[in-house]
């Protein structure tokens, strides 16, 4: 086994809570499609089991017993089904290396009576004890969120994948070029330079779709003066980088140009604050303000800024969380410091995560302003909002689409490192 992957169970075997607990953690079974077409979705071993073994292997198993701690593989077993003469025919699988899975039952046998903690893809067959799987989720995620040496060369090849993908936009950027055209061309250059594939669906949306958070590329056609936002990446062995660009089709007009430089001042100034010990939900806060600040000077929003993100008023432009973890997947570990709950101020409820920063771990820094219809023109919105926001002026720009501007920031000891500081974000 690779010393990366010895050092991961070491690692983890320490820091998760099972104390005479038995660990059992599922890669999962590959989901057919609905129509019987003899074929399932692309399988991915579950995260969590990757994360122990580097394998993709439908119906593999991991197992650790914390009493054979001191035995030659440490007390971990990694159990693998036997490949078909099916699978080597028709998709060219070959043995993966491990314990055969029929060696799984004795094994759980002998330690029969022992409570089970079920992480990955969970074993119909076995009764697992619920809180402790629980418990031992978050403390896994918790241990998963420092990138390790091996993660970061992944993450650094992906990051450089997507910058090679990126670069070819701005050639290809000029009326009449549909988002299709866009998304081809991007996701052929990541893989061109190494990506195993795209991280999430790639976003690409011209005009009003700018506008739409995750938007699938579509047949349109962008037109002069539009905005056009891209927001995608490339994945390196299931490692992904998470960037958006946004562009415009020609000359700026004035008001996108004061959004684009509100919006780019607010992400440059977060990624500054992106060091060890930071509360994610002050970072994401002070760009709240710093953006309502932003629309206030554009006369856009009318008041205090602090005042207008903490009556929510923000999240009519800013929907969404200042970012989220990246690394094994686009979310990876998101979410909450272990035993900590959801703050209730209403002005954080957008967040994908509550926790303090910490040298390891890459985050993105995504904030955005967008003009969406189905929230402006919400009637219960602009009543309560209704001297918080120059209205006719927003009805002006109901199609005007959106700004994002993404980046991939490891926090470090010292300053943060923009691991996709290489895209260029000038307009
Ligand atoms: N890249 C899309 C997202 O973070 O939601
Ligand atoms: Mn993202």
């Amino acid at each position: 086994m690779s010393d990366f992957l010895s050092a991961r169970r070491t690692r983890l075997a320490a820091a998760l809570p099972l104390d005479d607990a038995i660990l059992l953690v599922g890669a999962g079974l590959p989901v057919p499609l609905p129509e019987g077409s003899d074929q399932s979705y692309p399988f991915r071993s579950h995260a969590e089991y990757y994360y122990l073994t580097g394998q993709e292997c439908t119906g593999g198993v991991v197992a650790f017993d914390p009493r054979d701690r001191n035995t030659r593989d440490g007390g971990w077993v990694s159990f693998v089904p036997e490949v078909t003469e099916g699978e080597r025919v028709w998709e060219g699988r070959t043995q993966t290396p491990g314990t055969p899975l029929a060696a799984l039952e004795s094994w759980l046998s002998a330690r029969r009576g022992r409570p089970v903690a079920m992480l990955g893809a969970p074993l119909r067959t076995v009764a697992a004890d619920d809180p402790l799987t629980q418990r031992t989720r978050e403390q896994l995620k918790h241990a998963r969120r420092p990138k390790d040496a091996h993660e970061l060369a992944l993450l650094r090849r992906a990051a450089a994948a997507t910058a090679a993908g990126y670069a070819k936009l701005p050639g290809l950027i000029r009326p009449g070029v549909t988002e299709r055209a866009l998304q081809i061309e991007l996701e052929a250059e990541f893989f061109r330079h190494g990506a195993t594939r795209p991280g999430y669906g790639s976003i690409v949306g011209s005009g009003p779709n700018a506008a739409v958070l995750h938007f699938e590329p579509s047949a349109r056609a962008a037109r002069a003066g539009e905005f056009v936002l891209v927001d995608a990446g490339g994945e390196i062995d299931r490692y992904v980088t998470d960037v958006t660009r946004t562009y415009v089709v020609g000359e700026p007009s004035p008001f996108q140009r004061d959004l684009y430089h509100v919006v780019l001042a607010a992400e440059e100034r977060a990624i500054t604050r992106c060091v060890p010990g930071a509360e994610w939900k002050d970072i994401h806060l002070a760009a709240a303000v710093e953006m309502v600040g932003g629309l206030v000077a554009m006369g856009v929003m009318r008041g205090t800024p602090e005042s207008l993100v903490a009556q929510e008023a923000h999240t009519l432009f800013f929907p969404h969380g200042l970012g989220h973890m990246v690394g094994l997947g686009v979310r990876d570990g998101s979410g909450t410091l272990p035993g900590r709950s959801k703050d209730p101020r209403p002005s954080l409820r957008t967040l994908r995560m509550d926790l303090p920063l910490a040298a390891g771990y890459v985050v993105t820094v995504e904030p955005g302003l967008y003009f969406i219809p189905a929230l402006l023109n919400d009637p219960a919105r602009r009543d309560r909002f209704r001297d918080a926001v120059n209205w006719p002026l927003v009805e002006q720009h109901l199609d005007l689409g959106g700004v994002r501007i993404e980046d991939n920031i490891l926090v470090t000891p010292g300053a943060p490192e923009n691991l996709t500081a290489a895209i260029p974000k000038a307009l």
